[in-house]
């Protein structure tokens, strides 16, 4: 059974920022209680074609950190500048926005970006079926960018069950409301790592939300960032 979603971000939830810029963001992490677990810059659908860029990139989801694309790559000792990539030009400007994307992080918080991959994951959604269960990362902060297709899903903590058999891992609750990102979202989202912090509750997409003649790609940049 598919369970009804919004990519509505709630009200009046004391775990989650909005906020209006990477500026912002960075500011509100250095603020934010220790309630928060979550902040989000809602900036709506970006200028350039993602999903064609989405479908242009092999299947990243069996490859672990370090991926390479036949005509893009991103690690983190070498980012290609988008005026260097013969692209074609119908999804040039996606690449030019998910570099700008990179570099701003980069510039905003110099040294702090430990790993960070792009992924473009198809319909069938990651092989590790782990990740398709509701859980928490080990990570610090992890920063996050939806480009194509439904981003993550999450559910408030108080709407969890802890998984007795397996650690860091959850239920939703029968009646929790599950949210999900939407294209244009970036976040930063809260791990295990962060002491005293609850941990961001999340999980890939139901893969069946995606069914049909045209299954969508999904494509995110994920960047694990050094700071507390
Ligand atoms: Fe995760």
């Amino acid at each position: 059974m598919k369970v009804p979603f919004t990519t509505e971000l709630p009200d009046k939830y004391n775990r989650l920022i909005q906020v209006g810029s990477l500026e912002e963001m960075f500011s509100a992490v250095e603020s934010a209680g220790s309630d928060v677990n979550l902040i989000v810059w809602r900036r709506g659908a970006l200028e350039g074609d993602f999903n064609t860029l989405a479908e242009c990139l092999s299947d990243s989801s069996s490859e672990d950190k370090s991926i390479s694309y036949p005509e893009l790559y991103l690690k983190s000792t070498d980012i290609i500048q988008p005026e260097d990539l013969s692209l074609r030009s119908d999804f040039s400007a996606a690449c030019a926005a998910i570099y700008k994307d990179i570099k701003d992080l980069a510039e905003l918080r110099p040294g702090d970006v430990e790993m960070h991959t792009l992924r473009s994951v198809g319909h069938h959604g990651y092989e590790e079926a782990d990740i398709h269960d509701f859980h928490s990362d080990q990570d610090y902060w992890r920063f996050m960018a939806c480009y194509s297709g439904l981003g993550t899903e999450w559910i408030k903590n108080e709407d969890s069950i802890k998984d007795d058999t397996r650690d860091g891992f959850y239920y939703a609750a029968e009646d929790a409301a599950h949210y999900h990102f939407q294209e244009g979202d970036v976040w930063l989202q809260s791990g295990e790592g962060l002491t005293g912090r609850a941990p961001f509750l999340h999980r890939a997409p139901d893969i069946t939300f995606n069914e049909g003649d045209k299954p969508q790609k999904r494509l995110m940049y994920v960047a694990d960032l050094a700071m507390s």
